[in-house]
């Protein structure tokens, strides 16, 4: 037998090799049980990135309008939108958007980099607007429709828009306000033939006579991804909404967020958030334009159709927030629950008990939660689909993205301090406030029209003199496998229905009622119902008495319904903190409570239309869910 050296050395090694990779590959499983499917989502993360790089340094900036005329020329024929029984396809909406466009651009008194405000519910006309607009290089302000007259007119002057175009069922919501729109100039268009009010002109026959060709592609061309492109308004902590600025840069990243969970132009995308949020013009709209895919757009979210919905359009992936969930869960249970072809959800919002009903449920759809803000300059994204995170961090991604927990102070209501009055960080595991590091790779746009409100999102000197951060408000944990947890929001603002609801904005509205001499509103949590309902602690003025039926009477008119306080309290005295802001942390802490609260409590009753006294019986009603909240 011949003795091979050379065949047993390279055995030698090939073994050596083998079991080199077996152990790397037992103590990847056993330690990193997430590293591949990491390392290719970072390289997703960096390859998009490298992208938005190369139009900085290009200053050609290829905007997701761009990418939608590319793909309407790619695939002219294929289904964009679903709506309501109708297909349009990428053709049609582009057609549709120049028609848009070439009326403004000979009727609309509009120049390159005017902003224009829209208050149009879901529908397909929302989109070609919107693009019709971009496409004359103006930026569109997306009102949130439930927003009553007072915000409203707030609103126009936060972005300087001097045009409102209306959706046809939203004309009516004008009537109050028309006039103080007429004073300040403001035109107004509205998607009808005909319209009975002098000031508000008919769109529909202008845009059914209006030419198909494109408009000057100069107008729309962009060289700076920073330029503002939308207006998004959020609610704000200090009162009335705040315009976030959203540059192209924002959209271009919403845009992605499908394609890195993996969705491909196979895909049907089901929206049922409102177009007026980020979530579903960002991320939705803009991510079904980057993957060449169809969207199912619909114009009010329905628990029960939602199934039926998706089955019949195949639908694939849907957008969710944590109520849509939990309402999905609530309806009755059928046997074709399984029967669908939903792989994927996209979302924010979904907490880990629905999170594992909705699977059990529903089968074992992927549910990717993003974590981030609008106007933030940070964002989290659970790729994994671990239960009850919102986000996933790991080495690379710190390296890429500077954020810290730090300490919280939850009943003085601020951050804690060392002596040399910096921020403390939270040892991994604990919980903090989530602050976002603003620099050059993670900007902060800040709110338009007004550098007061921006600089109060922003924390300087946190670790050392002169550094700025994003106070995201979010109180956050991150575990030892690096998954981040959502726990709470601080400060003025709580989420209710999918809607922020900015305490001052509604404790200011509460302040015009002239027997009530001083007012803390805060959240409270109803067990089985997401995010926070309002409450209101109020102190009622000296020779007045507490009128429910005018109190109901003054919300209902100036709050939209995710805003009213569900809960009166009636207090002799207010607590303040040792910094003097209002007390809030005891009085969430206490809740709702007829029992245990000896303070006068009051229930908002949509029946009996007033606030009425909050028995016990009431309070068990409403923790067995059989009340109208
Ligand atoms: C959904 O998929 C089925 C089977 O793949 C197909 O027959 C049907 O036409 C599809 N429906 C739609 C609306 O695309």
């Amino acid at each position: 037998m011949l003795y091979n050296p050379i065949m047993s050395l390279s055995l030698g090694w090939l073994s050596a090799v083998l079991a080199g990779f077996f152990t790397v590959h037992v103590l990847q499983k056993l330690c990193f049980p997430y590293f591949w499917r990491d390392l290719f989502f970072l390289l997703k993360v960096i390859k998009y990135g490298a992208k938005l790089e190369v139009f900085k340094l290009t200053s050609r900036v290829v905007t997701v309008l761009d990418r939608f005329i590319q793909q309407a020329q790619r695939i002219p024929d294929k289904p964009f939108l679903l709506y309501e029984g109708s297909t349009y396809t990428y053709r049609d909406i582009e057609e549709r958007s120049n028609k848009i466009a070439n009326v403004f651009l000979e009727r609309g008194n509009l120049k390159k980099g005017d902003s224009v405000a829209l208050l149009m519910s879901n529908e397909p006309d929302f989109v070609c607007v919107w693009f019709g607009l971009t496409k004359l290089g103006c930026s569109v302000a997306f009102l949130n429709t439930n927003i009553k007259s007072r915000s409203l007119l707030h609103c126009f002057n936060c972005c300087g828009a001097k045009t409102l175009i209306v959706g046809a069922d939203l004309v009516e919501c004008l009537k109050d306000i028309s006039a103080s729109l007429q004073e300040d100039s403001i035109q107004i268009w509205a998607l009808v033939s005909q319209s009975d009010h002098t000031d508000i002109h008919p769109l529909l026959d202008h845009i059914a006579a209006a030419s198909i060709q494109p408009v000057p592609a100069a107008l729309r061309a962009v060289t700076v991804l920073k330029t503002p492109t939308l207006y998004i308004f959020t609610s704000g902590t200090t009162g009335l909404p705040k315009a976030a600025v959203i540059t192209h840069l924002q959209t271009l990243k919403g845009a992605g967020g499908f394609w890195a969970f993996g969705g491909t132009e196979e895909d049907v995308v089901y929206i049922p958030l409102p177009l007026y949020h980020s979530a579903a013009s960002l991320i939705g709209i803009g991510g079904t334009i980057e993957m060449g895919a169809t969207c199912v757009l619909k114009k009010k979210f329905s628990a029960s159709q939602f199934w039926n919905d998706c089955r019949k359009y195949n639908v694939t992936i849907f957008q969710y927030i944590g109520e849509l969930c939990r309402y999905l869960c609530n309806q009755p249970k059928g046997v074709q629950d399984k029967v669908h072809k939903v792989r994927m959800g996209v979302g924010n919002g979904l907490r880990q008990d629905i999170w594992c009903d909705f699977q059990n449920r529903f089968g074992e759809i992927r549910m990717c939660e993003i974590y981030g803000s609008t106007e933030g300059n940070l964002c989290f994204m659970n790729h994994i689909g671990k239960i009850g995170a919102v986000g996933r961090s790991n080495f690379f991604y710190k390296v890429l993205f500077k954020y810290d927990l730090v300490q919280y102070d939850m009943v003085k209501d601020e951050p804690v301090k060392d002596e040399r009055g910096f921020c403390q960080r939270v040892k991994k595991g604990e919980t903090g406030l989530l602050l976002s590091k603003v620099g050059a790779t993670s900007p902060f746009f800040g709110y338009a029209g007004s550098k007061q409100l921006t600089e109060k999102k922003l924390m300087r000197n946190v670790f050392v003199k002169g550094d700025a951060y994003f106070n995201t408000g979010d109180l956050m944990a991150e575990n030892q496998e690096d998954f981040i947890c959502f726990k709470d929001r601080v400060g003025d603002t709580f989420r209710w229905k999918g809607e922020n609801v900015a305490t001052t904005e509604v404790t200011e509205t509460l302040g015009l009622v002239d027997f009530i001499q001083e007012a803390n509103v805060y959240g409270v949590e109803i067990p089985g119902n997401e995010g926070r309902a309002g409450m209101a602690a109020i102190i009622v003025r000296p020779g007045h008495s507490f009128d429910s039926k005018k109190l109901f009477d003054h919300v209902l008119r100036d709050l939209p319904a995710y805003a009213r306080p569900l809960f009166i309290r009636l207090q002799e005295f207010m607590d303040m903190t040792s910094t003097f802001k209002q007390q809030k942390f005891h009085l969430v802490q206490s809740g709702f409570n007829p029992a245990t609260i000896s303070e006068p409590l009051y229930f908002l009753d949509y029946t009996q239309k007033c606030y009425i006294p909050l028995t016990d019986s009431i309070y068990q009603s409403i923790l067995a869910g059989e009340r109208k909240l």
